[in-house]
């Protein structure tokens, strides 16, 4: 098979406030350029009808952290090409994505056709979610949409919005210790260098046109935890995957020198109170 060369524009890294609408408008044109070479580099280990939470490689048929799907309504934010949403399906779910970026779900369309296994999507933003109040038992997030977001209360409350009264709401995202040291997957990432407490976005620039290209927000555990409860939620669960022994893959700042020392993924679980 031919090898794809995929060429990244460069960009500086730095940390500084980035608000909605400069968070939204960067990252969907970021998961537009990088979607191609995202899924070529990671669609083998997602699985075209697989659902891992995160780069440790945990699955949900091993955690299940959403419980029975089957008969259920579920949406998935931040969907990508929707495999996630796929095991739902497969399992006798009723699974829906919603994706920023239109080429990831291009590929999500891609997949659908391949394995006989549809998933229904939407292009939005899981910061105005197009869909009727109370229309889900189960909403969830593989490391999609949340770190994302500047606007977490809105993002919390359209969710607490789409799910019925005992509707489960579960997410992973970069475990936030993990802010407190340089993204790399070697040594380097193992000296904590930064404030956990610093919220400051994660944001890198452009070289050549000054414009951000892509941003990601932080929050410390205690901030996940009040933002669920200022949506009339409570966490029923909380994991942090272990860095299986045989592991051996580097995912951007994920690595086995890391991951056997420190949590790379949150995984919130929580449920709305009726
Ligand atoms: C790391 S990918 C994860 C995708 C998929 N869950 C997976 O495991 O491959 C993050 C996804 O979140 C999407 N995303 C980013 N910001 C979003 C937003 N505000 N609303 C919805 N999706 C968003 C991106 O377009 C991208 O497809």
């Amino acid at each position: 098979m031919e090898q794809q060369v995929f060429v990244h524009p460069p960009v500086s890294a730095e940390r500084r406030p980035a608000d909605e609408a400069e968070s939204r408008r960067a990252n969907q044109a970021d998961w537009d350029r990088y979607a191609d070479e995202y899924q070529a580099t990671h669609g083998a280990f997602l699985g075209d009808v697989g659902f891992v939470w995160g780069p440790e490689g945990t699955t949900e048929a091993e955690l299940g952290i959403l419980g029975d799907v089957r008969d259920r309504d579920v949406l998935e934010i931040g969907s990508g090409a929707g495999q996630c949403s796929r095991w739902v399906s497969d399992q006798g779910g009723r699974g829906i994505g919603l994706d920023l970026s239109f080429r990831q779900l291009q590929h999500s369309r891609r997949i659908d056709e391949a394995t006989g296994v549809a998933v229904p999507s939407v292009c939005g933003t899981a910061t105005a979610l197009p869909f009727a109040d109370a229309s889900f038992d189960i909403v969830f997030s593989s490391f999609g949409a949340l770190q994302f977001v500047a606007d977490g209360e809105v993002l919390l409350s359209e969710v607490a919005r789409v799910l019925r009264p005992g509707g489960r709401f579960a997410f992973s995202v970069t475990h936030p210790t993990r802010w407190m040291f340089p993204d790399d997957p070697g040594e380097p990432g193992l000296v904590a260098s930064q404030s956990y407490w610093d919220r400051t976005p994660y944001v890198e620039v452009n070289d050549a046109t000054d414009e951000v290209s892509y941003v990601e927000h932080h929050r410390t555990i205690e901030d996940w935890v009040d933002l669920l409860r200022g949506v009339n939620m409570a966490l029923i669960r909380f994991v942090e995957p272990e860095w299986p022994a045989d592991h051996d893959r580097v995912w951007g700042g994920w690595s086995r020198t890391r991951g056997l020392l420190t949590p790379g993924t949150a995984i919130f679980v929580a449920t709305l109170l009726g």
